[in-house]
């Protein structure tokens, strides 16, 4: 079995529920209190092994390239400033993981946003961590989908049960219990967008999949599905139906960073933790929570 070495991380959607914000500022740099939500993806990338990261993007996204470039006029400034430790993190980032990127070129979808990715990826298993998606956690949710990969040898999707609102917003999987495991499914079908009636069971998947290359024809060859866009979803069930994936109800919490509730609660998460403004932002949530 290949180590997964090589990650994909859609950020090409338009970002209309963040609007007006989203019109300017890709919803991928919003920030979670001083760095950019898609720097905590590529960080859990890292932390699971991984070594190549592929960022999907569109017109207007060019703040992620600069994110993740050198910056030597700011290294330099701060050099000068006698702030090696901030000049050195700066270049830490900038070296933290091969980025590369890609333009989607037409927002058709997420299934169309990682076709994309076939040449980067080549015949290696790869990790999809969907760029709205932030997860903390104890293990990082990349490796913990490496480890049921590594474990069951089918592609793997993280799940969690979710509300039936957010079923049909989201997707629905068939499963059946793996001996022996208490989070571990073997998934056999799957829905994207199902209408009352039509799901599976409450588990849905929220932000990661580990897929392997054959996945790329099967979206080459695949119809639209909900909402006109090539699903992912569409081609992870005919995977599904023949031969199977496992479904991982992983250990995390998630944030849904293009939604404004998400964007507030990982910032306010991140911030009660944060090293230099943490037990200031407690004392005056604590204040702000007396009035409520
Ligand atoms: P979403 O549907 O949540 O993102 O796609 P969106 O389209 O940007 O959101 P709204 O509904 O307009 O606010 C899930 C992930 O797939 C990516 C998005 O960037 C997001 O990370 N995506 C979606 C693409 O890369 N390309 C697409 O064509 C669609």
């Amino acid at each position: 079995m290949n180590k997964v070495r090589k990650a994909v991380i859609p950020a090409a959607g338009l970002g209309t529920r963040m609007l007006p914000i989203s019109a300017a500022v890709p919803k991928e740099m919003l920030p979670i209190v001083d760095l950019p939500a898609v720097y905590y993806l590529v960080e859990e990338a890292v932390q699971a092994g991984i070594t190549d990261v592929l960022i999907i993007t569109n017109r207007g996204k060019g703040a992620m390239e600069d994110f993740f470039d050198l910056s030597p006029e700011y290294e330099a400034a701060l050099l000068r400033a006698g702030r090696e430790a901030d000049a050195r993190r700066l270049r830490e980032i900038a070296e933290m993981a091969n980025v590369t990127f890609l333009r989607q070129r037409e927002a058709k979808g997420l299934g169309h946003a990682v076709g994309r990715a076939r040449s980067f990826v080549g015949e290696e298993p790869f990790v999809v961590m969907y760029g709205d998606d932030i997860i903390f956690s104890k293990k990082p949710v990349a490796l913990q989908l490496i480890e049921a990969y590594e474990a069951y040898g089918l592609p793997v999707a993280a799940v969690k049960p979710v509300p039936p609102e957010l079923l049909r917003k989201y997707c629905s999987l068939k499963v059946e219990p793996i001996a022996g495991s208490a989070v571990a499914f073997h998934c056999t079908d799957m829905i994207e967008k199902p209408k009352p009636g039509e799901e599976f069971s409450d588990l849905a998947i929220l932000g990661r999949v580990l897929l392997e290359p054959r996945v790329f024809d099967i979206l080459d060859t695949l119809p639209p599905g909900a909402g006109g866009e090539i699903q992912l979803t569409d081609a992870m069930a005919i995977l599904a139906r023949t031969g199977g994936m496992t479904a991982l109800d992983f250990e995390g919490t998630r944030f849904d960073m293009g939604a404004k509730l998400g964007f507030l609660q990982a910032n306010v998460i991140r911030a009660l933790d944060h090293p230099e403004v943490g037990e200031k932002f407690r004392a005056f949530l604590r204040e702000v929570a007396r009035g409520l």
